[in-house]
């Protein structure tokens, strides 16, 4: 298998811009074509972007590009090449001890996870995936609410600064470039009922993916960086950047709350004013987003007047 693939491989190389017809290529490995199309796949989730049009066959488009360990070593970044998911690696380190503002960062992770129990797409070198561990002083699980609004809200902020890129937030976690997904995050905690010992603040990043890389049920509500731009990104160059922006904007929270964040997050929401479903409690809430607490909860106002302040949810 691994040496059909190494086969594969070489030949596209070999055949840089230029296609090789998958009937080549199954008669020359002696395999069938549907052997040859899962090798390219199984190439593919290994960060080769590799074309194929009918009757001509593959192209090898891009190899993949690697984080640049020796730039990142020396700065708290435990760098892995794949894991189930970097928030739980995240929180073994942080249960080791590890200090604030670590982070954990992965090439690819095998079982990425968003928020409610869905997966997170993690193909290798394409994206961010990556995870930092907060450790605050004296901070109550229930005043840690805003953490992932304080992320997106850096986030939107760094990108728009340094980038030019128009990215949104969709309350509470959501990315998105023109209506389109490109990050999500999803903050874990650790701590009694009265104090937090750690947080872990899981940032995905669709960076450097084209569209058909991603499965077809994502293609028409995901984009990456790439996609909006026209530009490939370092991703290396991307992460340490946005370490510093996640560091000082961490660090205001922790001393002046959510106050300093609350215009921002404003600035670059999508959903205040909108007419909103939420899933919730197991039921349905429909009604129009009014206005973001002090706390980054959000205030529905439903059908027949009457306001709701919901902490936690997801709007569909
Ligand atoms: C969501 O939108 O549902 C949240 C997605 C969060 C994905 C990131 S990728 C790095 C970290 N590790 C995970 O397993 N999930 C988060």
């Amino acid at each position: 298998m691994a040496k059909n693939r190494d086969e594969i491989l070489g030949r596209l190389l070999e055949n840089r811009g230029r296609y090789i017809s998958g009937g080549s290529l199954s008669s020359d490995l002696k395999i069938s074509r549907t052997a040859v199309w899962k090798q390219v796949s199984e190439l593919r989730k290994k960060g080769y972007l590799i074309s194929a049009i009918p009757n001509q066959g593959y192209r090898l488009e891009r190899e993949p590009v690697l984080l640049d360990s020796e730039k990142l070593r020396g700065s708290s970044i435990f760098y892995y090449q794949s894991v189930d998911s970097t928030n739980l690696i995240a929180r073994r380190h942080a249960d080791e001890g590890a200090p604030g503002y670590s982070i954990v960062v992965a090439e690819e992770q095998e079982t990425g996870r968003g928020r409610l129990g869905r997966s997170w797409f993690s193909p290798r070198a394409s994206g961010l995936w990556f995870s930092m561990i907060l450790r605050p002083h004296m901070l109550t699980p229930a005043n840690a609410g805003p953490v992932t609004l304080v992320a997106a809200a850096i986030l939107a902020n760094h990108f728009a600064g340094q980038y030019g890129l128009p990215l949104k937030i969709k309350w509470p976690n959501d990315l998105l470039i023109r209506g389109k997904k490109v990050g999500g995050i999803l903050t874990e905690l650790r701590g009694e009922l009265d104090l937090v010992e750690y947080l872990v603040v899981g940032i995905g990043i669709n960076v450097n993916q084209e569209q058909e890389e991603f499965p077809k049920d994502l293609r028409k509500i995901s984009t990456s960086l790439s996609i909006e731009s026209g530009e490939i990104y370092n991703r290396t160059d991307l992460l340490l950047s946005l370490r510093d922006s996640l560091v000082r904007g961490f660090n205001r929270f922790f001393t002046d709350g959510f106050a300093p964040f609350y215009m921002p997050w404003k600035k670059y929401n999508v959903t205040l004013g909108q007419k909103v479903t939420l899933s919730w409690q197991g039921g349905l809430l429909q009604g129009k987003a009014l206005q973001l607490t002090l706390n980054g909860a959000l205030q529905i106002q439903d059908n027949r007047g009457e306001i709701h302040t919901i902490n936690y949810g997801e709007l569909i």
